[in-house]
């Protein structure tokens, strides 16, 4: 079974594809990772990160055992991210790993921004997990506060919200609800209430599918 799952920055869906991916127990694949990654190195290397064939040759040697490093987890690595994510060659390179990643044997869970739309568009089961930009970035607010890092509210609000530009405008693979993806607004639910959700509608989609068949 391939499960997608996309959305937006801080939407909660890395949580959430963590612990189904548990519970289904299947390898999960971050995407997002792929592309913190690929800025990082482009900026050990002294690389401008809007030079999108020097971003690409990057990716293409991108090392995945890489992709555990604590440094990957800041704002400012996700930042990064996503503007190496605006160039389409960036992103070419990145695709035969995260399709290989999903086409395993017993299937994978993914997530990221482009998983249900370019990476697995016959995923079995499509989660798109949404939240208001200000539940967001409350969220973030809280995660980043409780790590001992300094930030204010408003800060985490307008990075929320400069992302949330970048990767629903871009040209290549913007961030966009597949039309066969199933909504998960999480705005009102907590993290154990929102993996309740989507157990079911996962559940919900995989009996549909075994009906059909
Ligand atoms: O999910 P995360 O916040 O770690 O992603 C960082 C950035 O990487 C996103 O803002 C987005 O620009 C880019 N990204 C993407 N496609 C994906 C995953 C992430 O463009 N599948």
């Amino acid at each position: 079974m391939i499960v997608a799952i996309d959305g937006p920055a801080a939407s909660g869906k890395g949580t959430l594809a963590k612990r189904v991916a548990v519970h289904y127990g299947l390898p999960h694949l971050d995407t997002g990772l792929l592309y913190r990654a690929v800025a990082r190195d482009a900026l050990a290397q002294g690389i401008d990160l809007d030079d999108a064939g020097t971003a690409a040759k990057v990716a293409s040697g991108l090392q995945v055992a890489t992709l555990d490093d604590p440094a990957l987890r800041t704002v400012g690595a996700g930042e990064a991210a996503s503007r190496v994510a605006r160039h389409p060659a960036v992103r070419t390179a990145l695709l035969a790993y995260q399709r290989s990643f999903a086409n395993r044997a017993d299937g994978a869970v993914l997530d990221g921004r482009d998983i249900g739309t370019v990476i697995c568009p016959d995923a079995d089961v499509k989660l798109f997990v949404n939240a208001s930009a200000e539940v967001r970035a409350m969220r973030r607010f809280l995660e980043l506060t409780g790590r001992g890092i300094a930030v204010s509210e408003a800060s985490v609000l307008a990075d929320i919200r400069a992302r949330d530009e970048r990767d629903l405008t871009r040209g290549s693979a913007p961030l966009v609800q597949a039309p066969d993806a199933v909504l998960l607004e999480t705005s009102n639910l907590d993290i154990d209430a929102a993996f309740r959700a989507a157990i079911d509608l996962i559940e919900a989609a995989m009996s549909c599918a075994g009906r059909a068949g």
